[in-house]
């Protein structure tokens, strides 16, 4: 009996703290000492660009910059507002997911649905969210964050309405393949031959995976090609719906637009037939990318790179193009 009543009196308590227990989001953000520039910016906002934050019937999870990570804009770009609110639907992400929630690779959709800057049939553009074994999260969105994802700080903050990380970067919306390929540098030979696969990605309106070789790799592959063999080595690299890493399974099948090959894992390493992985899930606004060391499919070995200078890296014109991001940013909540 006196056991009955102790548990009575338990529930009580846990009910009161309960009821005590996380503010909303908006509430939550104005209590963190590093978000205080999100808060102020939050606070100038029309309520119609924050309605998805405000709304305390939605289940989401923010990826909220800090303020260093807004303190890195020049207020001078003065940008379409469809922009900013766009870039501020892409750090929403929609359901909560908790810390314990979270695996090594999440994909986690974004309430960024807008037809002009994501194509995939109608589903909205994600953000990849890895988790290291020290538990390190970091939140990828596309070539930008190649080699410097968006991290995050601390842990997730619980509230009423779902968790905020706080991140050290602004999230970029991932661009088209060919703004991509343009805007990191690397790829100026795969560059060269884009236009001929451009009708096919943009009529696959479920998206795309593309498997870009390493640019070295590419170009010693189709030195001695006719039109007809590069059209065919392009087509081996194309996949018309977007298939990310997490979808991938040892010995799984896929069809590419010219060939079938077969998916291996070994000690975590990703193939494509023969070749390797070496970036993955690259996020483009029409699907997915993948860096393979050669090329897939290809039938010689004049693309084995044996200049290990190559790699991934971001250039200038990407840290600009980023910048001008930033700088939207800050414009959508001070207008
Ligand atoms: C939240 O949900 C309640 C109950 O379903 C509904 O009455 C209310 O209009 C919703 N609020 C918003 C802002 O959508
Ligand atoms: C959010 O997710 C729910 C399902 O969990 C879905 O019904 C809803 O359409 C999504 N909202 C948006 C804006 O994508
Ligand atoms: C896109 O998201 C908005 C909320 O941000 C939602 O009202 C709308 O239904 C979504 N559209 C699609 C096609 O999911
Ligand atoms: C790719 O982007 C560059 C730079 O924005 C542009 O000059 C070029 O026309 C684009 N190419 C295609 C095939 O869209
Ligand atoms: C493909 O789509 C891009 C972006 O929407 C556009 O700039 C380009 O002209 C299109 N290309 C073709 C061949 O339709
Ligand atoms: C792309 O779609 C257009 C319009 O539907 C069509 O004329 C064109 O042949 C298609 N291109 C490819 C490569 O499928
Ligand atoms: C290796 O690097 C040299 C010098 O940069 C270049 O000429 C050559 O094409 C590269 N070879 C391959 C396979 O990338
Ligand atoms: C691929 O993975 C995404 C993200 O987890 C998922 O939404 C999608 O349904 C998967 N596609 C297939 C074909 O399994
Ligand atoms: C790479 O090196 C191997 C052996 O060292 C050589 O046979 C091959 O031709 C080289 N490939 C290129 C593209 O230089």
């Amino acid at each position: 009996m006196a056991f009955k009543n102790f548990l009575v009196i338990l529930l009580f308590f846990v009910s009161v703290l309960n009821a005590d227990s996380p503010k909303n989001i908006i509430d939550t953000i104005k209590d963190q000492p590093s978000l205080t520039t999100l808060s102020y910016l939050i606070s100038q906002a029309s309520e119609e660009d924050i309605a998805i934050l405000t709304n305390n019937n939605n289940s989401i999870t923010l990826f909220a910059p800090n303020n260093d990570a807004i303190q890195l804009v020049e207020i001078q770009f003065l940008s379409q507002p469809d922009t900013l609110l766009q870039t501020v639907n892409y750090h929403l992400v929609n359901g909560s997911f908790s810390d314990t929630s979270l695996g090594e690779l999440n994909y986690l959709p974004t309430f960024l649905n807008s037809t002009k800057w994501v194509q995939l049939g109608g589903k909205p553009q994600y953000l990849v969210v890895t988790r290291d074994k020290d538990n390190n999260i970091d939140v990828n969105y596309g070539m930008k964050s190649v080699n410097a994802p968006s991290k995050v700080i601390g842990s997730g903050i619980q509230t009423s309405n779902g968790y905020i990380y706080i991140i050290d970067t602004v999230l970029q919306i991932p661009k088209s393949l060919n703004e991509s390929l343009v805007d990191s540098g690397k790829y100026p030979n795969f560059l060269k031959y884009i236009s001929k696969i451009e009708s096919i990605i943009n009529n696959s309106t479920n998206g795309v995976t593309i498997f870009l070789p390493d640019d070295n790799s590419f170009a010693a592959t189709i030195k001695d090609y006719d039109d007809s063999k590069i059209t065919d080595t392009l087509n081996n690299l194309i996949i018309t719906s977007p298939i990310y890493l997490g979808n991938l399974t040892d010995g799984q099948k896929i069809q590419t637009l010219g060939s079938e090959e077969t998916i291996s894992i070994k000690d975590g390493v990703y193939y494509v037939g023969n070749t390797k992985i070496t970036i993955s899930d690259i996020l483009i606004s029409n699907g997915v990318v993948h860096v393979t060391e050669y090329v897939v499919g290809a039938d010689n070995v004049a693309g084995k790179n044996n200049n290990s200078s190559s790699n991934d890296g971001d250039s200038i014109m990407t840290n600009l193009m980023f910048s001008l991001i930033l700088v939207s940013f800050t414009i959508l909540f001070t207008l």
